[in-house]
């Protein structure tokens, strides 16, 4: 069994994210890992982490680069007592503590994109995803929040078709970084603004999640369920949606039915 480098970080009692790591040399997903796991009771705040993943998954059926030993991938279970529907919320909570941990090394260049892309310079540096496990009753048993951050990925590392779009730390910042560390920050912050979330509501995590964001103010071009939608991205509301200013009205665009596209040229 592969030494854990990220036992060292391990902290508080079971509850608190990060109490307990789960590490993995190679693993199909961190995501799948963990679903085995919250099937299996474990308690809030486990996390499992790999070097390297043969079958990372990303949004919308995508899949995520996972090279080997040169990048962060997290999968955190939650057990938050909400809806199903608030679940999206979590991951922009998430990015907020990401985009706060990144800040620590990358400061003034971290901004998220809505709904849940991490960047760095105007090109993707990490991304999120939340998986809903739900019971018998079809109440929501746990949350599998993943979080992919590009820290020490050189170009090298990139295929042909991510060298345009994506980056890492490294890349961005021009030298190596701390995995461990940033992980370490990123859940201390997470766990800060996950309590934040379940104590305030969203409402207290909304103004910082904004003062990363990417798109307010920019002309957009949105795919809603198929149907292209153009405007101005006034934020985000309470409840997470995307706010876009299409002339006649102000359109809200739920969390995990869209793309964005174009138009950020000047990040
Ligand atoms: C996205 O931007 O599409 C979300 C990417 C999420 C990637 C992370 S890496 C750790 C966890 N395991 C996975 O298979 N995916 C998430």
């Amino acid at each position: 069994m592969a030494q854990n480098p990220y036992l060292r970080i391990e902290r508080g009692a079971p509850g608190t994210i990060g109490w307990r790591i789960h590490y993995f040399e190679e693993i199909d997903s961190t995501q799948n890992f963990a679903r085995e796991l919250a099937a299996n009771d474990a308690a809030e705040g486990t996390v499992v982490i790999a070097e390297k993943q043969s079958a990372g998954r990303g949004r919308m059926g995508r899949t995520w680069h996972s090279p080997s030993g040169v990048n962060l991938y997290a999968t955190i279970i939650l057990r938050p007592t909400i809806s199903l529907a608030e679940v999206s919320k979590l991951s922009l909570v998430a990015g907020v503590a990401a985009a706060e941990a990144l800040e620590r090394e990358a400061v003034g260049i971290v901004a998220l994109k809505w709904p849940n892309d991490i960047w760095l310079r105007g090109r993707k540096a990490g991304g999120i995803i939340a998986e809903a496990l739900s019971d018998s009753h079809q109440q929501l048993s746990s949350v599998l929040l993943g979080i992919g951050i590009n820290i020490n990925l050189t170009v090298d590392d990139l295929p042909a078709e991510l060298r345009d779009k994506a980056t890492s730390l490294r890349i961005a910042t021009g030298h190596a970084c701390d995995r461990i560390a940033i992980a370490e920050s990123l859940f201390s912050l997470l766990d800060s603004r996950y309590r934040e979330t379940l104590s305030g509501g969203f409402e207290s995590v909304r103004a910082a999640w904004e003062r990363y964001s990417a798109l307010t103010g920019k002309r957009v071009s949105i795919l809603d369920g198929g149907l292209r939608k153009t405007g101005v991205v006034k934020g985000i509301d309470v409840d997470g949606a995307l706010l876009l200013d299409i002339g006649e009205n102000v359109e809200r665009i739920v969390a995990g039915e869209v793309s964005v596209e174009g138009a950020y040229d000047d990040m």
